[in-house]
């Protein structure tokens, strides 16, 4: 995880640094800081928390790096946050990834050089090596990068100005701009400054003086400048108090941009899916519940489909041949656990995701876009619902109803502003009742089972309260034993189980729970009840008026939480 932002141009790098890192606090926050080429020595600034805290000045210069850090080696503090330096303080390096090798290097480069206690600080340690043995900047990467195992995406920044960045299995991105350039872990820091960007390829290595020039194993490479379609108002909040909430109300047009897709991009897809022997559909975390989605629409059509996370999915790989298709959801196209998957088996593979130019839509023969824009609340919202439409067209598409089914998306997609504005009071007096209690079920059936995994996922994530989710048939084979006077029991009454999951919450409620519904006509019994229009993709109309409870709810219950950056979690899981 953790974020990395290198400027250089004619701007101050310190200010335009720690804008671009607030904007890469999705993926980790515990500590950060920035390095400048000042006059006339690199300056450092670091500190545990987020750099609003760390930084409170300027640092002067035009070059610079800066790191946001979720910690993997080392604990959370001043010495351990990045950039780290060299011994005599020439070279500042920040970095994202883990660099296996780390103790082997540490001994052989000397321990008394190290003051922290991260993998990366052998990085700094074995370039300072290197240029005591050449002024060859594209040879010094070479053997830099021969000498590290593991994965990463590095930028150190020289006190006589240079750059030089590499990447393996961690993402990077340059930023083109007019005599300025970017070096960092997505295109948000620099949606502001310059839309033109090169996504570096696996084992890519850039050198940055007056310009710069990529290289991969000794070869120089001309890489595609591409325009990126993201602007920068989009990752702006636009007057919410925080991403996650505007993230949920901008759904109405997420769903309707992710129900076009690319016409010619639909019809591979599905001649993949048509091809295949066997159908495998996996994600993690909130991806996986639209896993387990999709699975359900595409068995509609007679696939032949399996779902799993792919953290397990790879324990299953010899399983998965050549003639089976692996169709992976992602937002950020960067989890660790998809793309260990994916190298592993040599079946064909379709991504479904949101980030363009990610190492998943990069890795894979054919990509559809969730066209979500950029998500940078921790918590997925909009993504979910995207990745729920483009499943659902992919459905109609098989069917051979495409235009019919993008009309009802559309359709369903006009519904949300009217859903979230309708249930906006009593979402409010719910999540007042839910923000004191410790422990919240939530349950569904047939379709609504993964929605409520979702809905409890999205609660406990950001408002800290316990859940757990099941298909309503399985509460009373055990978990009912948990309901006490007073718990709070959300059920879900849509769709096939409709009635099912209403006798289960009747049957919680003779044990003193306080049950909440969900459903298109309200019913009498309950301490709350939110109505929802009736529709043929009622999932996507939940999942926004459960991602608002969840919301409300945290904020509710403390208001030192912040929806937009849940403790301990990080948005991009780029370790396994
Ligand atoms: C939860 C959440 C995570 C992600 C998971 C996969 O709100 O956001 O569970 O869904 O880490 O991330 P992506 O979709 O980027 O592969």
């Amino acid at each position: 995880m953790c974020g990395i932002v290198c400027y250089t141009g004619e701007k101050n790098a310190s200010k335009v640094i720690k804008k671009g890192l607030e904007k890469l606090e999705y993926r980790g926050y515990d500590s950060a800081g920035i390095a400048t080429v000042g006059n006339p020595s690199l300056k450092v600034s670091k500190g545990e928390g987020t750099i609003n805290q760390v930084l409170n000045k300027e640092l002067d210069g035009n070059t610079g790096i800066g790191h946001t850090r979720w910690a993997t080696h080392g604990k959370v503090n001043k010495t351990n946050a990045h950039p780290h330096t060299c011994s005599k303080e020439k070279i500042a390096v920040v970095h994202n990834g883990i660099i296996d090798n780390h103790e082997e290097l540490r001994k052989e480069l000397g321990e008394e050089r190290f003051k922290s206690e991260t993998d990366t600080e052998v990085i700094p340690h074995l370039i300072e090596e290197q240029l005591k043995k050449t002024d060859d900047l594209e040879k010094l990467c070479r053997n830099v990068i021969n000498k590290l195992e593991g994965s990463y995406a590095a930028v150190a920044v020289l006190d006589t100005g240079e750059k030089i960045a590499f990447r393996k299995g961690s993402p990077l991105v340059l930023g083109v701009g007019e005599d300025e350039y970017f070096l960092t872990s997505d295109v948000t820091p620099f949606l502001e400054h310059t839309r033109k960007a090169v996504f570096l390829e696996e084992e890519d290595y850039v050198i940055i003086k007056d310009d710069y020039q990529i290289y991969n194993s000794g070869e120089k490479i001309d890489r595609e400048v591409k325009q990126v379609d993201w602007n920068a108002e989009q990752a702006s909040k636009k007057g919410y108090d925080h991403y996650m909430h505007k993230e949920i109300e901008e759904q109405t047009e997420t769903v309707k941009r992710a129900a076009f897709q690319d016409r010619k991009d639909l019809q591979k897809a599905v001649k993949l899916i048509e091809e295949a022997e066997k159908v495998y559909i996996t994600g993690c975390g909130t991806s996986s519940f639209a896993a387990e989605l999709g699975a359900s629409y595409l068995r509609e059509t007679g696939t032949d489909v399996e779902v799993e996370q792919a953290h397990e999915l790879e324990y299953r790989k010899d399983e998965i041949s050549e003639d089976d298709l692996v169709i992976s959801m992602s937002q950020s196209g960067e989890t660790a656990d998809l793309l260990s998957l994916l190298n592993k088996v040599d079946a064909e593979t379709l991504a479904i995701v949101n980030v363009v130019g990610s190492t998943l839509d990069r890795n894979s023969r054919q990509s559809l876009y969730i066209n979500a824009g950029p998500e940078i609340g921790v918590a997925s919202t909009k993504a979910f619902t995207g990745q729920l439409t483009v499943l659902k067209l992919l459905q109609y598409a098989l069917e051979d109803k495409t235009e019919e089914g993008r009309k009802e998306l559309v359709q369903t997609s006009e519904k949300i502003s009217e859903t979230l504005e309708n249930s906006r009071e009593t979402v409010r007096e719910a999540s007042k009742y839910l923000s004191d209690k410790e422990d919240v079920y939530f349950i569904g059936r047939h379709r609504s089972r993964f929605v409520s995994k979702e809905a409890s996922l999205k609660l406990k994530e950001i408002s800290y309260i316990h859940s757990e989710a099941f298909p309503g048939g399985e509460f009373k084979h055990g978990t009912l034993a948990l309901v006490e006077q007073g718990t709070p029991v959300i059920g879900i009454l849509t769709g096939k189980g409709e009635n099912d999951t209403l006798s289960n919450l009747v049957e919680a409620k003779s044990r003193g729970a306080d049950i909440i519904g969900i459903g298109t006509e309200e019913k009498t019994g309950f301490k709350h009840f939110i109505e929802i229009p009736e529709d043929s993709n009622t999932e996507i109309l939940e999942t926004v008026v459960f991602q608002l409870l969840a919301y409300r709810t945290a904020l509710n219950r403390d208001k030192d939480i912040n929806p937009d950056r849940p403790r301990n979690l990080a948005k991009s899981v780029t370790v396994k």
